[in-house]
């Protein structure tokens, strides 16, 4: 989305029966994704003044201010006042924050249904953003930030998977549960010490195994949390296994590994390479794909990587 697209209108400009000569826009909560709700030159209908009373503000492209402001003025005489440009600074920032309040939450105590919930909010208002085609892919990434952070680590993994979900063609329906798999992957770290969780440099022998049950736990945690599609279970559970069956926790090989699982597990790569440590250096993009596919072969899907990197081309 370009920086200040759409331009906040008055609400009370909305009747039912009338056409205007500008489409009408609305995001649901603040800041966050724009809807087209009525085209230009199209009636309005009772059902549309239904949604439009359940939405937060209602907006016009810049384009196309103009000519509310001449409704305006021919309606009540006077020109509108001014509105808020909303840009996309805003867009991601609040998104960003919101997202990242909700894992932060969940995290701390992930066996809270209304926590789970919250995180599901996310996971829609992702894959919103990702179907969005003013939402450029690229956009989408300046949202991952590059500290890690368990919770932050996770949004940017549903970033990536999403982004290439959408890229690979997948239903909304797919991205969804993609997106869910993505954002609750490491929601099993919770339930291990977090001395160990953010321990700087290798971990011992007895610290790595512990480390490994992290997969299984995050699943035992979804299932009390009321999640029962296994394909989103699959992805929490598998996303470390790798395609050499040199992975864990069942050491699968190759096709074994469900798609979500591999995507996920590719892109908590990529996000890790990409994000700054105390320990080490975030690496670019470019890099970072780079070394996926010269020293990662055997344990990524090529297929996928390849895809990745035509991606962010
Ligand atoms: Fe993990
Ligand atoms: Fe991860």
């Amino acid at each position: 989305m370009q920086e200040g697209k759409y331009i906040s209108i008055d609400k009370s400009i909305i009747a039912e029966g009338c056409a205007y000569d500008f489409a009408i826009y609305c995001s649901i909560r603040e800041n966050t994704q724009i809807k087209q709700v009525k085209q230009k030159g199209v009636l309005l209908e009772n059902n549309d003044l239904l949604f439009i009373n359940k939405v937060k503000n209602l907006y016009v492209d810049r384009s196309e201010h103009s000519s509310y402001e001449q409704f305006y003025e021919a309606h009540f005489g006077k020109k509108p006042s001014v509105g808020n440009p909303i840009t996309f600074t805003q867009k991601i920032d609040t998104m960003y924050k919101n997202a990242s309040n909700a894992l932060n939450e969940l995290f701390n105590n992930p066996e809270k249904l209304s926590n789970y919930k919250e995180s599901k909010k996310v996971v829609n208002e992702l894959v919103d953003s990702v179907l969005d085609e003013d939402f450029a892919i690229k956009s989408l990434m300046q949202i991952a930030t590059h500290d890690y952070y368990t919770h932050t680590h996770s949004i940017n993994v549903s970033i990536y998977a999403l982004s290439l979900g959408n890229f690979l063609g997948f239903k909304a329906s797919e991205l969804a549960e993609l997106g869910e798999a993505a954002l609750l992957h490491d929601l099993g770290k919770s339930k291990i010490d977090s001395k160990i969780i953010n321990k700087n440099g290798s971990l011992t022998k007895d610290e790595f195994d512990t480390m490994k049950k992290h997969p299984s736990f995050g699943v035992s945690l979804g299932l009390k949390l009321g999640i029962k599609n296994k394909k989103v279970l699959e992805g929490i559970k598998y996303h470390h296994e790798k395609m050499d069956g040199s992975g864990y926790p069942n050491g699968l090989y190759n096709e074994e590994i469900p798609i979500y699982a591999k995507i996920v597990g590719m892109c908590d790569i990529f996000d890790a390479l990409t994000s700054e440590r105390s320990y080490k250096k975030a690496m670019t993009s470019f890099e970072a794909l780079k070394l996926m596919k010269t020293e990662m072969s055997k344990h990524i899907d090529l297929k996928l990587l390849n895809q990745m990197i035509l991606m962010f081309k």
